[in-house]
């Protein structure tokens, strides 16, 4: 656990930079090479969010947005729009899905490239507007997990751009990660990790996490740990959206026992 403790400031001047940039919104421009692999969803017509999704989205991210494992979607539903945009800009520009080779981000990458960037406005404030799914049984569970370590390395090294509870700091470009399933946000961290997302150039917030992951997360198991204890963040999935609201603002047993 020695990297936990290592100073932060050499990173914050590293990063400063960088996030000046983070808080101007990302642009949806115009792709002129449409990649033919969906030809079906490149002939949408719709322009309404809500048709757009059930059209097009729905059949990789589930009805009601909520991923599925079968198909290594992440859940998505109430994600905020200006992460959804910088994702759908770093997909349709190639920095993120570029590598035929990494199935997932290419597919997304190929659906993303085929629409309108209207149709691709309208359907991000769609997805913004859809309740949060919370993640449960197998998108959940985790074996073998020190959920305590994951507290910790969470606390130190995370939440000042997540924040305490998970939710997501525009300001720093950092999503929330409460919603995502367990095994979607170990995938995504090992990809960080072997520079697999994040690393292309311009890639300006990929490249934070491609920082963090390489250094202060040394193996596995405390990659796992982290994503455990962030599922202790999630709001009760039985809970109605109003009550989950109230349980995210809450925030972590640890920050509000603080407070
Ligand atoms: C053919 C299947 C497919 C379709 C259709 C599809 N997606 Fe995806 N999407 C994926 C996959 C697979 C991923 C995960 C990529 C990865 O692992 O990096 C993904 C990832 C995403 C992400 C990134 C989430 C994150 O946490 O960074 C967003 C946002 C997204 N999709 C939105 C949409 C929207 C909106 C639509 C409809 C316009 C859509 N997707 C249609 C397969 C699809
Ligand atoms: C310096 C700020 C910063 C710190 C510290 C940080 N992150 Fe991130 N994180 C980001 C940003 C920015 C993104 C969005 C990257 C992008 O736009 O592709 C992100 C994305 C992620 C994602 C991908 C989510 C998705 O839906 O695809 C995960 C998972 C994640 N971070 C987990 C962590 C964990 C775990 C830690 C602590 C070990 C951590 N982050 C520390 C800024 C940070």
């Amino acid at each position: 656990m020695k990297s936990i403790r290592q100073p932060l400031a050499f990173l914050i001047l590293g990063l400063s930079g960088a996030m000046s940039h983070a808080a101007e919104p990302a642009q949806i421009k115009p792709v002129h090479a449409v990649d033919p692999v969906h030809p079906a969803i490149a002939a949408t017509k719709a322009t309404d969010g809500k048709t757009i999704f059930q059209s097009v989205c729905a059949q990789c991210h589930g009805a009601k947005g909520e991923g599925k494992i079968e198909m290594k979607t992440p859940s998505i539903a109430g994600m905020p729009s200006w992460y959804v945009t910088t994702q759908f800009a770093n997909f349709r520009e190639g920095r993120r899905g570029q590598n035929a080779a990494d199935a997932q981000p290419f597919m997304m990458a190929s659906i993303a490239k085929a629409l309108q960037p209207e149709q691709v406005k309208a359907v991000i404030e769609h997805v913004e507007k859809m309740p949060l799914v919370v993640p449960t049984g197998k998108d959940r569970a985790m074996a073998n997990v020190d959920t305590g370590e994951g507290m910790r390395l969470f606390q130190e090294r995370c939440m000042e751009c997540h924040r305490y509870n998970a939710s997501g700091e525009m300001a720093f470009g950092s999503p929330p990660l409460i919603g995502r399933q367990a095994w979607y946000l170990e995938e995504q961290l090992k990809r960080f990790k072997a520079g697999k997302r994040g690393a292309i150039k311009n890639d300006v917030n990929g490249a934070k996490m491609v920082q963090m992951t390489t250094l202060f997360i040394e193996d596995e198991q405390m990659l796992r740990n982290v994503v455990a204890y962030i599922m202790t963040l999630n709001p009760d999935p039985e809970a109605t959206p109003e009550e989950q609201k109230r349980q995210i603002i809450e925030g972590s047993p640890f920050e509000s026992a603080s407070r």
